[in-house]
């Protein structure tokens, strides 16, 4: 078995993580950085993608079913200090409404519930969004004639959380490119905020921020609009404050 990685400071020695959505790329580096840091890991993902965390066989639990199964994440949950969800509007079956409802349910009532989407969701309908942004609302809306993409359903999932009394963070991530990582990723309240502006994040950040949000107490009941901290606005946002 590979050890943590040693430089990275060991907090989450003695906790158990349960990351949901773990096969994609997202939730893959979400294992990566938990494991680095001493979690113990449950990772929840479709029977079908199992193979996927082949890598990880013999260091996490993986359980493979549907993440809005809910009887899958009532034993996925189960004793976890914390749980790190991936929220995908996929098909038109409640998938990530079902997802946040069974994990809001099922955590210990003191755990700590991290959720990922993207900046289109808000919280008190103070972002302010490019008409980029707004056009790619409005298509992914449409595409639920296909039945292939419910994007409201991730609406409705938030809803659930923000009104859930848990001790949840809801972390909304811009753009996306890989690449290796920069550190963690800068955050505000709004979009719109010109720390935003350059709309990327690499998505290593984007799951290291996840992981950090968990022991992060600042954090608990926000929505943070993300973007890495090496762009242009971050950097000139960061120069101001000098
Ligand atoms: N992509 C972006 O640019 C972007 C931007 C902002 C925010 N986000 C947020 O980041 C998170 C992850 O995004 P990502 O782009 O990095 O994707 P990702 O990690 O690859 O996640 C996709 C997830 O969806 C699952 N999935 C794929 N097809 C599915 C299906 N038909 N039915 C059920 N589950 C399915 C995957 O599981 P399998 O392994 O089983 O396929 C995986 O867990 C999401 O919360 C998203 O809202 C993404």
């Amino acid at each position: 078995m590979e050890p943590s990685n040693p430089i990275v400071p060991q907090t989450g020695a003695g906790k158990r993580m349960c990351i949901v959505g773990a096969s994609g790329k997202l939730g893959r580096y979400m294992v990566r950085h938990a494991l680095d840091r001493g979690y113990e890991v449950v990772g929840v993902c479709r029977e079908k993608s199992v193979p996927k965390l082949a890598d990880y066989a013999d260091r996490i639990t993986v359980i493979g079913g549907d993440t809005n199964d809910r009887a899958v994440i009532a034993r996925a949950v189960e004793g976890c200090d914390a749980v790190l969800s991936v929220l995908v509007p996929w098909g038109v079956h409640d998938y990530s409404s079902g997802t946040a409802r069974a994990v809001i349910d099922y955590a210990k009532p003191d755990a700590r519930l991290v959720f990922s989407c993207g900046w289109h969701i808000t919280r008190d309908g103070r972002d302010t969004y490019s008409w980029k942004i707004k056009a790619a609302v409005a298509f992914a809306r449409f595409m639920r004639i296909t039945r292939l993409l419910d994007l409201d359903d991730q609406y409705r999932a938030a809803d659930l959380i923000f009104n859930s009394g848990t001790r949840w963070t809801l972390v909304r991530g811009s753009d996306l490119e890989e690449g290796p990582s920069e550190g963690l990723p800068v955050w505000t309240r709004h979009v719109g905020d010109p720390l935003l502006e350059s709309n990327m994040t690499r998505r290593i950040d984007f799951a290291l921020f996840m992981v950090e949000a968990v022991t992060d107490d600042s954090l608990v009941q926000e929505a943070p609009a993300i973007v890495g901290c090496r762009t242009p606005s971050a950097l000139a946002h960061a120069e101001k404050a000098i």
